[in-house]
């Protein structure tokens, strides 16, 4: 695969097959994803491969803990208060989630038990969780960004789907506790993983883009 029709095709997957994805698969994943650059190549990422039993156990604790409240979640990287355009954006992209999954956007429960299917990781049959010292700072997490980019576009050519989510790793204190994951380590992400289910619709949900002038400040270009 091309490195453009890579990046082109890829979305996230919400939505999968129940079939193992095997250990083997995943490390050729990792050791190419592991490409990615770092400052200095410091290499400052750490992560967590689960699937099976301990991936059961780590999705029941954390449905637990989100349907849970009380008390409030406290990810170790506190969740953002998005203003605009950040907001339009995140919403228009929830409001394309419910439309797909026809949950009305008054409907407190069926969005809840939504939330609680992306904390379980969507079902798939293995996630990633990503993590780096707390001896680090923010400069580890953008390389962690690179890792997990490379992670998503290199799945692709395994035929899997992934999905990048911030929706587990917001119990930390669950994943800590299920994986012997030390206090001493900042948990970042993580990452679903699996065989696509191309039947079900959410997995054609195509996110929108503001086109490069939106972003892009220019200075002496032509
Ligand atoms: C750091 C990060 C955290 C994310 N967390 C979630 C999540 O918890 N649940 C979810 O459904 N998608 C999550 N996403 C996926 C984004 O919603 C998605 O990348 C974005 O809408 C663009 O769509 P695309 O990936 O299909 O191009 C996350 C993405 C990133 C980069």
């Amino acid at each position: 695969m091309e490195v453009i029709d890579a990046i082109w095709r890829r979305a996230s997957i919400r939505s999968f097959k129940p079939d193992p994805v095997s250990k083997e698969t995943l490390h050729q994943i990792l050791e190419i994803a592991l490409r990615a650059p770092s400052w200095t190549n410091v290499q400052p990422w750490e992560f967590a491969i689960v699937g099976g039993e301990p991936l059961a156990r780590l999705k029941k604790a954390l449905a637990e803990r989100a349907a849970n409240q009380d008390p409030p979640a406290k990810p170790d990287i506190p969740w953002p208060v998005f203003l605009e355009p950040y907001d339009r954006r995140r919403k228009e992209l929830g409001y394309g989630i419910y439309g797909v999954k026809n949950i009305p956007r008054d409907d407190q429960q069926k969005k809840l038990d939504w939330y609680l299917k992306g904390v379980q990781f969507f079902d798939a049959p293995a996630a990633i969780i990503l993590y780096v010292d707390r001896s680090l700072n923010e400069w580890a997490i953008l390389d962690v960004g690179h890792l997990s980019m490379c992670i998503l576009l290199t799945a692709q050519e395994f035929k899997l789907g992934a999905c990048s989510q911030a929706a587990p790793t917001r119990f930390p204190e669950v994943i800590r506790k299920e994986l012997g994951i030390p206090d001493s380590k900042l948990i970042l992400t993580s990452i679903a993983i699996g065989y696509p289910n191309r039947d079900d619709p959410i997995n054609s949900l195509r996110s929108t883009r503001d086109p490069v002038e939106k972003f892009a400040h220019c200075y002496g270009l032509d």
